[in-house]
């Protein structure tokens, strides 16, 4: 087998070790916080969405999460009101290990991707649905898993990616800020390859994907900072601010609400969103 990259090494060596948990959340990392909480929400509904307009009275739905880890995200798929088959792929064996103990997930199938070769193990048109949440800005081969996803998707079904907007201020100060204090505390940190916008759309259009949707997701940075930084006072403090999530969603919803336009106009979202997302079909 070739030896793999020491790019891809370092993402699933990464991922293995940092596989959700609070240990991961004192050092600046949660698959379960509330923004990726809010994000699944966000994406959840647009495959909801997509899932009944697909559903047919024979079939079941088929749906992969590509980067799923934990199967966090799979969890909340359970949800949606049709017969569906779950999938998810992951490179961290860890990740995976972790999900197939959880016995809510034991009627979904999980695979390990070979970093190196990217390939992923299904055959050519299988999947109505493909979600990947903030996967692949950890993929040196943007292009190949892109082909990849397209190659597995049936005509006609739709995935929808979310990536970190490269673009935002405070996600750059945040990896800056977060990086400095796992280094100082002897930790690796993440290696990304961010994308923005412009080379998103360029990277999915050169695979064939049309545009469906695309947005910034409602996920506004600054409560977001706050609370990675009571996460990163975790580490001297035993006990997080008891901001209760429930107040935080309510208080994220109704900004987007009353100031939703505002905070999507080009100047707001460079500086505060997150994450950038859409929806593709073949
Ligand atoms: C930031 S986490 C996101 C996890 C999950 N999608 C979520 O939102 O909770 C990135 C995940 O992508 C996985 N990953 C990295 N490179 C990958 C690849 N080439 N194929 C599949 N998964 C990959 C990592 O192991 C990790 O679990």
């Amino acid at each position: 087998m070739a030896k793999k990259s020491s790019f891809n090494n370092y993402v699933s060596d990464y991922f293995d070790r940092n596989s959700s948990g609070r240990a991961d959340l004192v050092a600046g990392d949660s698959f379960n916080s509330l923004g990726f909480k809010q994000k699944k929400t966000d994406v959840l509904e647009l495959v909801e969405h997509h899932a009944l307009r697909l559903k047919s009275d024979t079939d079941s739905l088929k749906i992969c999460d590509v980067g799923c880890n934990d199967g966090a995200f799979i969890e909340y798929l359970l949800g949606i009101q049709a017969e569906i088959d779950l999938y998810g792929v992951d490179v961290s064996r860890k990740a995976l290990a972790k999900a197939k103990a959880n016995s809510n997930l034991d009627k979904v199938s999980f695979d390990l991707v070979d970093g190196e070769s990217g390939d992923l193990p299904f055959a050519d048109e299988t999947f109505d649905i493909i979600t990947s949440i903030e996967v692949i800005e950890h993929v040196e081969d943007k292009d190949k898993m892109l082909s990849e996803i397209y190659r597995i998707l049936k005509p006609g079904g739709v995935v929808v990616l979310t990536t970190p907007n490269k673009e935002s201020v405070a996600l750059n100060l945040q990896v800056f800020l977060v990086g400095f204090i796992r280094y100082c505390f002897g930790k690796k940190g993440h290696k990304d390859i961010f994308i923005d916008e412009k080379g998103f759309e360029e990277l999915y259009k050169k695979v064939g994907f049309l545009c469906e949707k695309k947005d910034i997701l409602y996920w506004i940075r600054p409560y977001l900072t706050i609370s990675y930084s009571t996460y990163t006072l975790g580490l001297l403090l035993p006990f997080m601010l008891p901001v209760p999530s429930i107040f935080l969603l309510y208080y994220q919803r109704m900004l987007n609400k009353y100031f939703g336009r505002f905070f999507k106009t080009r100047l707001i979202t460079r500086f505060f969103c997150w994450s950038i997302f859409v929806v593709l079909r073949k």
